[in-house]
């Protein structure tokens, strides 16, 4: 068997997590009863509450549905408010951004009257075979349903799991939350290393890994954080922020990884301290120059969380204090005249991977004398950046290494990429370039227009000529 087998037992903090999904007002009293069901099976209900802000905006509750186990609708009447600008209400939203796999149980109220909405949506979630369907009268009745069906779905999944002869391991082992990538790492040996090193020191209460985007911060990070497990005794906790894109949402997200459940109580900064007060954990924060305006709220977090460490990978520098920028270097790649021989190209990186990803899209293709000085040709153009050539090598299906090279010499366009489940910004290198352009205020991104004008590299004396008398 390949694969992470996620293990049955579950430490508190991987309790099984079961997203509620409801209009909130009509159904107070089933939320109450559905969360108080969920709680005895010791569970971990993960539900959104009226709070500061009425709708919770979609990236959220997609990224809290990703790490959810299971879904729980509850319908009654109505169909819930929909968003200015939107076409359906967060209740429909919900139940059409919850994972195909996810196991979904679909409660219905008995009611007289059912606005028309509701009904199409309970019509269709009827013929949709993943979910269950499941009629009740009352909140009491709705918590015996509830906690009875997924006191059942858990014993099936367990007898599933009983039937592979994977013994599920029984350590504590929650780097299993990191990603693990599907395709093989390569190079990175001394980045690895001295990236652990950092941490194990224990000095730096937050490295973060800085470069352009496909430079490679985000799989560094990942085969890192699987480097330096035993050094964290507590745990590994891996939170991706690409689709938090608000600073405010930072903590809640943090503390959503780490299954600290938003219970209107305490302050969250206060319990997330508390939970991590005397834990050697490490957490990962991937793309944080999304909120890198909440980089003060990681100050907050790490003076009273003395035993955590950080690691952030980000397009810009935190600068706050405590930070030590680690900078992330493109991989290994050939200069220009490198002699255009197998055995060179072999020793490099950028080059090594290149065959790597194209050896993917055609099979049987090989390094050889002949097209190694094609390959270290497009790697050197590429300048070891580990994005463009994964685009640029996915092209090897249809291209030689030789063509590849010419049209390099050409032109950009080439670099759009055929694999549909990348994230939209690693898709061309134009919406890479895009997102970080996109990341930078109106000032900022006036002043990179006018930087246009140098055909090639520029040295810092020459943005600040660019850049007199104007905010930048
Ligand atoms: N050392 C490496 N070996 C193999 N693939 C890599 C390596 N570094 C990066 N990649 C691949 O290159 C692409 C960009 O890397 P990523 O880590 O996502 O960049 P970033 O986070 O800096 O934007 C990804 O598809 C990633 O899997
Ligand atoms: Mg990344």
């Amino acid at each position: 068997m390949t694969g992470v087998v996620e293990p049955v037992i579950r430490t508190p903090d991987q309790r099984i997590r079961v997203f509620v999904s409801s209009t909130l007002r009509e159904l107070a009293d089933e939320r109450r009863a559905a969360r108080a069901a969920i709680e005895r099976l010791q569970l971990a209900p993960v539900m959104f509450e009226l709070g500061a802000r009425p709708h919770p905006p979609r990236a959220l509750y997609r990224s809290y549905l990703a790490q959810s186990d299971v879904f729980v609708g509850i319908y009654g009447a109505s169909y819930g408010w929909v968003a200015p600008g939107e076409e359906i209400s967060g209740l429909e939203d919900e139940y059409r951004l919850a994972p195909r796999d996810m196991p979904k149980l679909i409660y219905i109220k008995a009611v007289d009257e059912r606005d028309e909405r509701p009904r199409e949506l309970i019509a269709r979630i009827q013929s949709d075979d993943t979910a269950a369907y499941l009629p009740f009268e009352s909140a009491d009745d709705l918590a015996d349903r509830v906690a009875g069906d997924l006191a059942t779905l858990l014993a099936e999944r367990f007898d599933q799991s009983r039937k592979t002869d994977e013994v599920p391991p029984t350590t504590n082992s929650l780097v299993a939350r990191v990603p693990v990538p599907y395709t093989r790492t390569i190079g990175r040996e001394h980045d690895i290393a001295a990236v652990v090193d950092l941490l194990a020191r224990g000095e730096d209460r937050v490295v973060s890994l800085i470069g352009p985007g496909g430079i490679g911060k985000s799989r560094l990070a990942i085969e890192v954080a699987l480097a330096a497990e035993q050094h964290f005794p507590d745990g590994t906790y891996f939170v991706p922020l690409e689709n938090v894109l608000e600073p405010g949402l930072l903590l809640p997200t943090i503390a959503f990884t780490l299954g600290i459940r938003d219970n209107g109580e305490a302050a969250l900064e206060e319990r997330l301290s508390r939970a991590l007060e005397h834990r050697r954990v490490l957490l990962v924060l991937d793309n944080f120059e999304q909120v890198v305006e909440a980089a003060p709220v990681l100050v907050r977090l790490y003076t009273v969380a003395p035993r955590a460490s950080f690691l952030v990978t980000s397009r810009i520098v935190l600068r706050i204090r405590g930070e030590r920028v680690y900078e992330v270097p493109a991989l290994s790649a050939p200069a220009a005249g490198a002699p255009p021989t197998r055995e060179r190209a072999e020793q490099l990186a950028a080059c090594a991977l290149f065959v790597d990803r194209a050896g993917a899209a055609k099979p049987g293709f090989a390094l050889t004398d002949d097209n190694a000085g094609a390959i270290m040709d497009i790697c050197r153009r590429l300048e070891g950046l580990p994005l463009a050539i994964e685009l640029a090598a996915a092209k090897a299906r249809m291209l030689s290494p030789q063509l590849i090279a010419e049209r390099l010499g050409r032109s950009l366009p080439l670099l759009t990429a055929a694999v549909r489940d990348l994230p939209e910004r690693h898709r061309t290198m134009r919406a890479t370039l895009e997102w970080s352009v996109s990341l930078l205020p109106p000032e900022q991104r006036a002043m990179l227009d006018d930087l246009g004008v140098f055909a090639e590299r520029f040295t810092l004396d020459a943005v600040e000529a660019v850049g007199v008398g104007r905010p930048w």
